[in-house]
């Protein structure tokens, strides 16, 4: 089965895209993505997905060209061609091609590229004994809330944790909790979950919204918060969640390790939980 592309109206098998040197992704970061994940052939959350795109897009004052229904028909027609069932999409829109000046140019159109792959999973041992995470300071701008294409303090962080053997790199501004470098964490203390607070330092994830709905439905209290990595590390349960992590027991934070080293009961009751949701989709 082929991967594909999507650029300007037209799809290709995905080694042919050419992106324009000129364009202002690839010049500036200038532009919003959004990660879409199938299962068994469905687009998980597509909405929620399209209306984060359509608010990242306005934050940052690119108009997306595309309404609602045609882009639905636009992932369904990407997913037939590619033929996964367990898939990704990746949707990339930047402020289009124009010689390398920093202020908007006057007449270029938006770049829509969006790519379907196959999803590969992750390692089984990950969501099954718990990943370990460090913290870092967050050098990232003050707009995480956008879903920017100017990732080079997450690929840092990402990068830093992956050479100590941990997964996830946990941001930590101001003394809080923000976020992982690709996802967002909760935290179980006392029956209890929390998260951090949203604001602009953090992204509103598709995944955690869904993980609260989904703990709210089974009688589990959630609370946005305030949460300091001591908090982090006298935790019963830490998990990380993310479209394409979905949820992730937390067994380490830097040198502390959380509930014995093994994940805990509410994170497995919710990896449960959503499972059985992915599955009725
Ligand atoms: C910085 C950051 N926070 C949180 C998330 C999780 O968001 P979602 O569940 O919408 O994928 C991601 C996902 O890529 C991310 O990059």
């Amino acid at each position: 089965m082929p991967d594909i592309g999507y650029l300007n109206d037209r799809f290709t098998p995905l080694e042919e895209i050419a992106i324009s040197p000129d364009d202002r992704g690839f010049l500036f970061g200038d532009g919003i993505y959004e990660v879409i994940r199938t299962y068994h052939h469905v687009p998980a959350f597509w909405e929620e997905h399209y209306c984060r795109l359509l608010r990242s897009a306005q934050e940052v004052r690119i108009p997306f060209p595309i309404k609602s229904a045609d882009f639905h028909r636009l992932l369904l027609t990407g997913l037939e061609q590619s033929g996964y069932p367990e898939g990704k999409i990746y949707i990339q829109l930047t402020r289009g091609v124009a010689p390398r000046e920093h202020g908007f140019p006057v007449n270029a159109e938006p770049t829509v590229f969006l790519s379907f792959r196959e999803m590969k999973a992750l390692p089984i041992e990950f969501p099954h004994n718990g990943v370990k995470v460090i913290t870092l300071p967050d050098i990232r701008w003050d707009r995480c809330d956008i879903k920017s294409l100017n990732l080079l303090p997450n690929v840092l962080a990402k990068q830093q944790a992956q050479e100590v053997s941990a997964f996830e790199a946990i941001f930590v501004r101001n003394g809080l909790v923000i976020e992982g470098a690709t996802s967002n964490i909760f935290l179980v203390k006392d029956g209890q979950l929390r998260t951090p607070e949203r604001n602009h330092f953090v992204l509103a994830g598709v995944t955690q919204q869904q993980i609260i709905s989904l703990a709210q439905e089974n009688g589990l209290p959630v609370q946005f918060e305030r949460i300091s990595p001591e908090a982090l590390y006298q935790a019963d349960e830490v998990f990380l969640v993310g479209t394409t992590i979905e949820v992730l027991p937390v067994v380490k934070v830097d040198e502390q390790v959380i509930n014995n080293g093994v994940p805990g009961p509410v994170t497995s009751s919710l990896q449960g939980y959503f499972t059985n949701v992915l599955a009725h989709l």
